[in-house]
């Protein structure tokens, strides 16, 4: 009986190894392994074995048994893999796999839509450090070591005069230094504070824009943001808000506000029930900041604003949460 196990093993083997179609692997398996195959039919004479014989000889069947269904696994794995990449294996008539395509992030989209807007009505675009110095960021603009004004920047320190820009307005500065007037000048980009709410991240990007000439007034500063507003929000009668404020560098300043578009002025957790969400920080531009670069503020005056990219965006979209635009969640890019 010993023999004719191993008669049917190598007989089997020498089958597996030259069978080519996995139909064809599924009839050996059944032929030899199968309930009613040459292998259990073996296995059932056992019985009429002599007592003595049938331990050892069950052993061996069982050996054969285990070995010969691992060869049947490896060879299935094989032919599998050979199914899917060999010739033939194409099947034309599927559909094509959709590659996604990306898009532009909706910051990045209203970034894009401010600057053009500005450089329609003239401004150069201008683009500066995000690691800056203390001296542009601070100083320069009129707020010297210990001024209270800095507390309001939640400002993060590299070195003592190092520090991440917290806002883009150190680009007038630099711009400044750079030329003489007229400037009329939009400086884009990221800036930073330690800061986070549902309107407030530390990471964000503002658009400083200055204009600096003879005879600039406060009613320049109004007209062109009333006409960049009407522009973004594609609406000649929008609710527009310019309340007094404090900025070192400019004087007299003040925060604008646009009407909540998205409880329509009636209240809700993003304007802080005001039915007003602040967008940027204006003013002309204080003559102490004229004379650190130079300027004669006897014969130049300048205007210059700060508007926050994130805050335009949520308005915009109707969006009341300004985390939702940096956690990467593509069911919310997509709407974009
Ligand atoms: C400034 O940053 C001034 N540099 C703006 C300025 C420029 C004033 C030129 C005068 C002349 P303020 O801290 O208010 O100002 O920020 C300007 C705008 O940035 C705010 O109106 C708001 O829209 C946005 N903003 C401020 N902090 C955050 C924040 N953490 N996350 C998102 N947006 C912010």
């Amino acid at each position: 009986m010993e023999q004719e196990l191993r008669q049917l093993e190598s007989e089997a083997a020498e089958k597996l190894s030259s069978l080519k179609t996995l139909q064809d692997l599924e009839d050996v398996r059944i032929r030899y392994l199968g309930r009613k195959g040459l292998f259990t039919g073996l296995l059932r004479q056992l019985g009429s074995v002599s007592p003595e014989e049938r331990p050892r000889l069950g052993k061996v069947a069982n050996q054969i048994k285990e070995g010969l269904e691992k060869k049947f696994h490896a060879r299935k794995a094989e032919l599998a893999a050979a199914a899917e990449t060999g010739p033939g294996s194409d099947d034309l008539s599927l559909p094509g796999r959709v590659i996604p395509a990306g898009r532009i992030h909706p910051v990045s989209q209203i970034m894009d839509e401010v600057c053009s807007i500005f450089v329609d009505l003239g401004f150069a675009v201008a683009e500066g450090p995000d690691v800056e110095l203390d001296y542009y960021n601070f100083e320069a603009l009129n707020i010297p070591q210990h001024h209270p004004a800095r507390d309001m920047h939640d400002t993060f320190y590299i070195s003592d005069s190092i520090l991440l820009r917290t806002h883009t307005s150190p680009m007038q500065i630099r711009a400044m230094e750079m030329a003489k007037p007229p400037l009329r000048i939009i400086a884009p980009g990221k800036v930073y504070r330690c800061d986070s709410d549902i309107t407030h991240t530390p990471m964000f990007h503002q658009v400083e824009g200055f204009l600096v000439d003879t005879k600039v007034s406060f009613a320049d500063l109004k007209g062109v943001l009333t006409v960049f507003c009407q522009k973004m929000f594609d609406q000649k009668d929008i609710g527009l808000r310019f309340r007094p404020s404090f900025f070192p560098f400019t004087e007299p300043s003040a925060e604008v506000d646009i009407g909540c578009v998205i409880c329509r002025g009636e209240g809700c957790r993003v304007c802080k029930q005001t039915g007003w969400l602040e967008i940027l920080g204006a003013g002309m531009i204080d003559p102490e900041v004229l004379k650190m670069v130079d300027y004669d503020p006897e014969e130049f005056s300048g205007f210059a604003f700060g508007l926050g990219i994130e805050r335009i965006a949520m308005l915009k979209y109707g969006i009341d949460d300004i985390r939702l635009f940096y956690e990467n969640d593509l069911r919310f890019l997509n709407q974009f």
